[in-house]
């Protein structure tokens, strides 16, 4: 697997790539990679000939009071994990690459950007639109795959890709779980002993609330359990994310967001 810095040379590659009539399918990611990432590779090579992965931790998508110092980084590790699953491209830029000096344009995002993830970190969905939108028009992939677990995250990319008529295929693929239950993600390692036995109880709120129970008890329950804190726990329009209305035959999801400890979790299940 070869791994590049810069567009330049990201692009000599891609242009040899399409010179040989091939397709491509890009899997962003912020590294600290896991089984979910290593699924999204998966499906990638079945999808497209070849496969960019590009690891940045976009410090536009970090309020200054969030974990962007602490974010977990172990680029060799992950170099590793994508070469044994068959990627042939690492894209991996630096902050300066990404946002040279005198770098200035921001995409605005609204609609399914702001309930939400969007009412709690309301600088995040302009700061993942703006990267993904750079990494799609540096890569120029036939497709580029998500996984659900940030269900927020795809909807906000599905329409930013709509509205900007922007040339590839968004994908989403079911969010990978540990045994118990709890949703593989990079934050997971942030969490102690105690806090990650209590983890799953999230992932057992929200099936509960996909099968009726009132929202509001399932935080209570998760309080009770230990949770420090609920930001939301909401049933919403599984496109537009605006309020779900029940009987109006749209899909329905449920979307949860709550602190343990400092670590805060999200989660989401269909309804
Ligand atoms: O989901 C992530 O890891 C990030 O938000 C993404 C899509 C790579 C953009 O930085």
């Amino acid at each position: 697997m070869k791994i590049v810095r810069t567009v330049q040379d990201l692009r000599a590659q891609i242009s040899e790539w399409r010179a040989a009539g091939e397709s491509i399918a890009l899997v962003p990611t912020m590294g600290a990679l896991h089984a979910g990432h290593i699924a999204l590779v998966a499906t990638a090579l079945s999808a497209a000939d070849r496969v960019v992965v590009s690891l940045f931790v976009n410090p536009s998508q970090f309020a200054p009071h969030e974990d962007l110092a602490r974010y977990p980084r172990d680029e060799a590790g992950d170099a590793a994990k994508l070469a044994g699953a068959g990627a042939h491209l690492l894209w991996a830029p630096s902050v300066g690459d990404m946002y040279p000096d005198g770098y200035a344009t921001q995409i605005a995002v609204g609609g399914a950007a702001l309930p939400l993830e969007g009412a709690f970190r309301p600088h995040h969905f302009g700061g993942v639109a703006t990267v993904v939108c750079k990494l799609i028009s540096a890569v120029t992939p036939n497709l580029a795959l998500f996984g659900e677990k940030d269900f927020q995250q795809l909807a906000v990319i599905r329409q930013m890709v709509r509205d900007l008529n922007l040339p590839v295929v968004i994908g989403g693929m079911d969010t990978v779980r540990e045994e118990d239950g709890l949703a593989l993600s990079s934050r997971n390692a942030y969490l102690t002993e105690d806090e990650r036995y209590v983890a799953p109880m999230l992932y057992k709120a929200i099936l509960q609330v996909a099968q009726g129970r009132d929202p509001r008890e399932a935080g209570q329950a998760l309080l009770a359990a230990g949770f420090a804190k609920i930001d939301y726990i909401e049933v919403r329009d599984a496109e537009t994310l605006a309020p779900f209305v029940p009987g109006s035959g749209r899909p329905g999801r449920v979307l949860a967001a709550a602190w343990l400890g400092k670590t805060r979790l999200i989660d989401n299940v269909p309804c």
